[in-house]
């Protein structure tokens, strides 16, 4: 079965502050984007590369990538990218070749996943599972609170529950998915507001089951400054 990594990349990176897209920012020097396509085309299984890019930038990106050394079973696409994640990976899917029947969505968001990670989950896809989700255990203790009150007011929130920290898992991406399954929840699924930020949940609310594997800690999204610290250190960690 080939399989085939979508990428969404289109967001404008609000919490990393001022400046480009979050995507086109660099770490040490190389933009996300890229960082985030070699971890995808590091993959022998993956032969297909769907960037779905910010859409003023669709040239741009196009133009960073094409020079690109990558292995040459490695194709890549880029598309423009719609107004949340999920409107981005429906475009993406809309851009598959009728003979991919794996697909990984990995958030661009996330340039330093490690290979045996992404192929962690090709391969839990592959012997039968229709969505895979890599995650790992939490550090810290999660309460479920009523944003409603309080925090509009400035004034401190009701705790409305308190899960239990051994049942819980922070998800990652690639998520890893049978592709008629996927198009199927996506298919269904408004797209109204923010959206799905997890293609996983929407694919729960089919009622299909959905199975976790081992995540990785460098599978990090980047999303505040702090993190830009913190990738920029696994890069130069892994360069010594
Ligand atoms: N994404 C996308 N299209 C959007 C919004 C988000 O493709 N309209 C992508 C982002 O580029 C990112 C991934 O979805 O790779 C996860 O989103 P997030 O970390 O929230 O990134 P941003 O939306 O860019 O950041 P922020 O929410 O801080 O603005
Ligand atoms: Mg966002």
């Amino acid at each position: 079965p080939r399989t085939a990594a979508v990428i969404p990349a289109a967001g404008r990176g609000l919490r990393l502050g001022p400046g480009a897209p979050k995507a086109l920012r660099t770490l040490s020097g190389t933009p996300m984007l890229v960082h985030a396509v070699r971890a995808m085309a590091a993959s022998n299984a993956v032969s297909l590369v769907v960037v779905v890019g910010p859409p003023d930038d669709t040239v741009a990106v196009r133009g960073l990538l094409a020079d690109l050394a990558l292995p040459d079973r490695t194709e890549v696409v880029v598309v423009p990218g719609g107004e949340n994640r999920q409107e981005s990976v429906r475009l993406g899917l809309d851009a598959l070749p009728d003979d991919i029947s794996v697909v990984l969505v990995h958030d661009a968001a996330r340039p330093l996943v490690p290979v045996d990670t992404v192929d962690a989950v090709i391969e839990a896809v592959r012997d039968g599972a229709r969505a895979v989700v890599p995650a790992l255990p939490l550090t810290d203790t999660v309460k479920e609170v009523d944003p409603r009150e309080g925090a509009a007011k400035g004034e401190p929130e009701p705790v409305v529950a308190t899960p239990e920290r051994s049942r819980l898992r922070a998800v990652q991406t690639p998520q890893g998915f049978d592709r008629e399954t996927l198009v199927r929840a996506h298919g269904t699924a408004p797209a109204e507001g923010e959206g799905a930020t997890d293609c996983a949940g929407l694919v729960e609310s089919l009622g299909e089951p959905v199975v976790v594997v081992p995540g990785h800690e460098e599978a990090f999204k980047v999303t505040r400054p702090l993190d830009l610290v913190l990738a920029e250190a696994v890069l130069a960690r892994r360069r010594a």
